[in-house]
């Protein structure tokens, strides 16, 4: 897909979002809240559900846990733009109560959607609603901070998922906060190390990482950043993935870092 192809898929999901009545959300509902970034971006953050101020603005993450987002962004040189947020459920739960099955489950069809139209490399979720579409049965206290293959149901085939606790747990507790700085700071190496999956090459940071089948986590890396523990046993089937167009592969941990430089300006 073109820039302006994949920006007119963006554009018609949202419409549709913004008309949508699958579910008791849009009752109580000002503003849908579609989501929003870079439509050429190689990553995808997933929260859970809109706040008030989200469904006031019709924005993700625009209050106090959105402030968080991009201090945590900022933190390994990233901003919001340079990435896309969006959310599980698309309309705001009232009281902030979490999302039903009901309305995960309708809204499910607009992430796919999102994932497809975007086919993000890295896929970053943002607390357990988020963890649980794309890591069923994970617990968020052991698999935060660790990534695995996406199930390509999920509509992000080829891409790695990477686990975080929701930023408004970390503003609800120190050591959370302390964790998430921690776990985003493996957020570069695991984007790398995805890149390496899709084009079938040897990550250049952790490369037992990306291609040894048969450990169940990678060795920690040599180099900082280091990439995120990756599981494998959810590996989908191994099927050759399309590389990217314009992003050569790093074949060193110093090639890593200028090709997260090129990330700052979109690889493709
Ligand atoms: N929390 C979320 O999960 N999503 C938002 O957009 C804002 C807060």
């Amino acid at each position: 897909m073109t820039h302006d192809e994949r920006a007119a898929a963006l554009e018609g999901i949202a419409e549709e979002i913004r008309a949508c009545t699958r579910c008791r959300l849009h009752e109580t509902r000002s503003h849908a809240v579609p989501g929003e970034g870079s439509p050429d971006t190689e990553v995808v953050l997933v929260g859970e559900g809109p706040g008030s101020n989200e469904d006031r603005l019709g924005r993700p993450f625009v209050g106090r846990a959105g402030e968080l987002l991009e201090r945590l962004l900022g933190s390994i040189g990233w901003r919001r733009d340079d990435v896309f947020i969006t959310n599980v459920v698309k309309c705001r739960p009232p009281d902030n109560r979490d999302p039903e099955a009901d309305e995960i489950a309708a809204c499910a069809p607009y992430l796919h959607r999102q994932l497809e139209a975007l086919d993000p490399t890295l896929v970053v979720t943002l607390g357990r609603h988020s963890m649980g579409r794309f890591m069923p049965g994970a617990r968020i206290s052991s698999a935060h901070g660790t990534a695995r293959p996406a199930d390509p149901a999920t509509g992000a085939a080829g891409a790695l998922v990477f686990a975080m606790y929701h930023p408004a747990a970390a503003l609800r507790a120190l050591e959370i906060e302390r964790v998430s700085f921690e776990d985003v700071a493996a957020v570069p190496a695991t984007l790398v190390a995805a890149r390496a999956r899709r084009e079938g090459t040897p990550d250049p940071v952790a490369p037992a990482a990306a291609t040894e089948p048969a450990a169940a986590t990678a060795p920690a890396a040599a180099t900082e950043p280091a990439a995120a523990a990756l599981v494998v046993e959810a590996a989908p089937p191994a099927a050759p993935v399309p590389a990217r167009p314009a992003v050569a592969s790093p074949s060193s941990p110093d090639a890593a870092a200028d090709q997260l430089t090129l990330f700052q300006g979109g690889p493709r």
